[in-house]
């Protein structure tokens, strides 16, 4: 594994917001979600937009899966960092997020798209939070039932016995 770049010197940094409820282990679960989102995000394949984004998720059970974004020539076929990590996780046996975390190197904070909002939903509780992070060091961390309000999942299909 390479080194992290310089810039992440500012990963403890303290801002203003919903990670300062984060507490013991979670936050340190947080700590390395980051990690892993930065590294992911260094093999995004972004040939087109070469816009980088790296994706972690933390599951219920405590593992953490990674991803990034994969672009095609047919530029439609593009998947998301956020869905290559949902990918990973649901390939492992595993469908409950706690908690995830998105990084791009953005110079304003960019928030999952609404397709990956909605990828998202189907394996969160309403209050799992999803991190955003620039390599600046700006850093907003959200609630999924705030990023996608009213959402329609599976909630809405299957009964409590299935
Ligand atoms: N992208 C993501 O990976 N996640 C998002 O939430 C927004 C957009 C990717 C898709 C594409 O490769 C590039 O960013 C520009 O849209």
């Amino acid at each position: 594994m390479e080194a992290l770049p310089r810039a992440f010197a500012w990963k403890l940094i303290v801002v203003d917001n919903e990670y300062h409820a984060l507490k013991g282990k979670w936050k340190m679960m947080a700590e390395k979600l980051l990690e892993e989102a930065v590294r992911a995000r260094l093999n995004a394949y972004a040939p087109y937009s070469r816009f980088l984004v790296g994706a972690s998720i933390e599951t219920e059970n405590g593992n953490v899966y990674s991803g990034c974004n994969v672009e095609n020539a047919s530029y439609g076929l593009t998947d998301c960092a956020e869905a290559s990590a949902i990918s990973a996780m649901v390939t492992a046996g595993e469908r409950k997020i706690k908690q995830m975390t998105v990084v791009t190197d953005a110079s304003e904070l960019t928030f999952a798209c609404g397709a990956c909002r909605q990828r998202i939903y189907e394996f969160a509780s309403p209050e799992t939070i999803v991190h955003f992070y620039n390599l600046s060091g700006k850093h907003e961390s959200k609630k999924i039932k705030d990023l996608l309000p009213n959402g329609f999942g599976p909630k809405d299909l299957l009964s409590d016995k299935e």
